[in-house]
């Protein structure tokens, strides 16, 4: 599913950059682009980011969630 459809963003492109180590939305606006350009995604991206995180790195989660930048 496109997240960005701005830079043509999928949630399998915001989970491969999870795998290799991303960790904040900053983080996947400098290597993808999400949100860097209308900034609609950012909610979606931000979502998608959480499901990547929890699935890849599921020990790094708090009772906080996960420290997200701000977009
Ligand atoms: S949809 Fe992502 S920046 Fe526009």
């Amino acid at each position: 599913m496109f997240v960005c459809i701005c830079n043509a963003v999928t949630d399998k492109d915001i989970g491969s950059a999870v795998a290799e180590g991303c960790r904040s939305l900053q983080e996947l606006r400098e290597q993808l682009g999400v949100g860097a350009c209308c900034g609609r995604c950012t909610g979606c991206a931000r979502d998608a980011l959480k499901n990547s995180l929890h699935a890849h790195a599921p020990h790094r989660l708090t009772a906080a969630g996960p420290q997200l930048a701000a977009a």
